[in-house]
């Protein structure tokens, strides 16, 4: 072999999509994660959420999958809900300023996307309750939010609509990954068990190579005490039937025992896949005021802020409160006007913050404006992208009309999958047809896509 091309195979190629058994090209992960649209974000949001897509998008190995939540917002904010639509169009105008990109990202609104629904109802019928009392947000909101009656079906199911947002995005042979702050990751967690138990329930079915006999033979030898009478299942509808039926007589546990113990007679066929938190280092971002940046506290700087706005609220900022006087050293590292130094300020400008608050040579004004000088400077282009959506409503419904279109596609290859194995009409459909072959080439066919 000539020596170039062996150079050549040497470099490393990037590999970015994995061929499944079907020969179906797919990306190497699936990344899904949503915001519910509380209104216009600001530079915490960013930082702490938003970046971080457009860096996962930006990755061709990963196939993204980015949405607005006002289903979620509902959960909480039924009485009024006057301004869920305008805040979606806002929270979608940041996503397409502060980087998302509809060419390599399928971003959208859970609303547009009534899958969802579907799915959470059929996940809800199998969550026990005690798993959704006990989510920590979930008993710190009943304990702390005043103001609001929580007492709602709708709000202890939040994680079961987050779970059918999130797994109804899966693909079988694929990891499925949600970018989320520490506070979610409990969500994640019961995602993964709902998954779990879902495909423990409807996951098991026989082997679909089995001939006629060897389906009498697996009927007798694992489930005849628990399915009544002289039944010898053959069709592929009477199968599911016998499955269905042994699992609820016999207990899952006793059941899945079975099934098992025999597995030249049982497949197990996940019908979701479990999802996995990524947890990303974010840098500290506080409020103005040294507090979470958070909307409500009007501590935050939002990407379409002005520069006097700018201007005036870092003047405002809280410092390290042991520099009362002009000379007095500083400690920066506990600093809020330092943290965003380090967001928006080049090396320089960092190492004469730090030094010169360290050793009394700067005061807190002219270290203020200069972060503020560069803060602008890093807001402008975002604004003026912003800006320019905000003037083109119409284009921004478009994007997410189209996103939402492209969401939904696969979304409803996902139910077509969790409706046949929850409830076998096509198999039912076709026994009562008397087709049992095209029952037979369906059961083949069934997996994940
Ligand atoms: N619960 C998330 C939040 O409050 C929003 C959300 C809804 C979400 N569905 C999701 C996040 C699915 C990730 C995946 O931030
Ligand atoms: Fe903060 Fe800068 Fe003042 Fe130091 S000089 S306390 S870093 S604002």
């Amino acid at each position: 072999m000539p020596l170039e091309s062996k150079a050549h195979r040497l470099k490393p190629v990037p590999q970015t999509e994995i061929r499944l058994a079907s020969g179906e090209i797919v990306k190497k992960r699936r990344v899904l994660s949503g915001m519910r649209p509380t209104g216009r974000l600001h530079i915490g949001n960013y930082f702490g959420a938003l970046a971080n897509w457009v860096k996962l998008q930006d990755d061709p190995s990963n196939e993204c999958f980015f949405f607005i939540a006002d289903w979620h917002s509902l959960t909480s904010d039924y009485a009024d809900t006057s301004q869920i639509a305008q805040n979606s169009i806002e929270v979608m105008i940041d996503f397409l300023a502060g980087g998302l990109d509809p060419e390599k990202s399928v971003i959208f609104l859970q609303s547009s996307v009534p899958e969802h629904a579907e799915l959470h109802l059929l996940l809800s019928m199998i969550t026990p309750l005690g798993w959704l009392e006990r989510v920590p947000t979930y008993k710190e909101a009943i304990e702390n939010v005043k103001g609001k009656d929580l007492y709602n079906y709708g709000f202890l199911g939040y994680p079961v609509l987050q779970t059918a947002d999130i797994v109804i995005y899966g693909k079988d042979g694929v990891p499925l990954v949600v970018p989320v702050g520490e506070d979610q990751v409990a969500h994640i967690e019961l995602s993964r068990e709902i998954v779990r138990r879902m495909n423990f329930f409807y996951g098991w079915g026989f082997l679909p190579s089995l001939t006629n006999d060897e389906r009498a033979r697996a009927f007798h030898e694992a489930f005849r005490d628990s399915v009544p009478g002289e039944f010898v299942p053959v069709s592929e509808g009477e199968m599911s039937f016998v499955l269905s039926h042994a699992r609820s007589n016999l207990g899952l546990d006793e059941f899945l025992l079975r099934v098992r113990a025999n597995p030249q007679y049982f497949q197990h066929v996940p019908v979701l896949v479990e999802p996995d938190a990524m947890l990303t280092q974010t840098p500290r971002i506080p409020g103005t005021d040294g507090r979470k940046m958070s909307k409500s506290y009007g501590n935050a700087i939002e990407l379409g802020e002005s520069d006097e706005s700018i201007r005036a609220k870092t003047k405002a900022m809280i410092t390290d409160p042991a520099r009362k006087r002009r000379t007095d050293p500083g400690n920066p590292d506990i600093c809020p006007v330092y943290d965003w130094h380090k967001l928006f300020s080049p090396a320089e400008t960092l190492s004469w913050a730090n030094i010169g608050c360290r050793t009394a040579g700067i005061g807190c004004i002219e270290c203020k404006s200069a972060m503020a000088d560069n803060l602008i400077k890093w807001i402008a282009p975002i604004r003026a992208r912003r800006a320019e959506y905000a003037a083109h409503p119409g284009r921004v419904l478009e994007v997410i009309d189209a996103g939402s279109k492209r969401a939904r596609e696969t979304a409803q290859g996902t139910m077509e999958r969790v409706r046949e194995a929850v409830f076998g009409w096509s198999a039912k459909r076709a026994s009562v047809s008397g087709s049992a072959e095209t029952a037979e080439t369906k059961q083949h066919g069934r997996g994940i896509s």
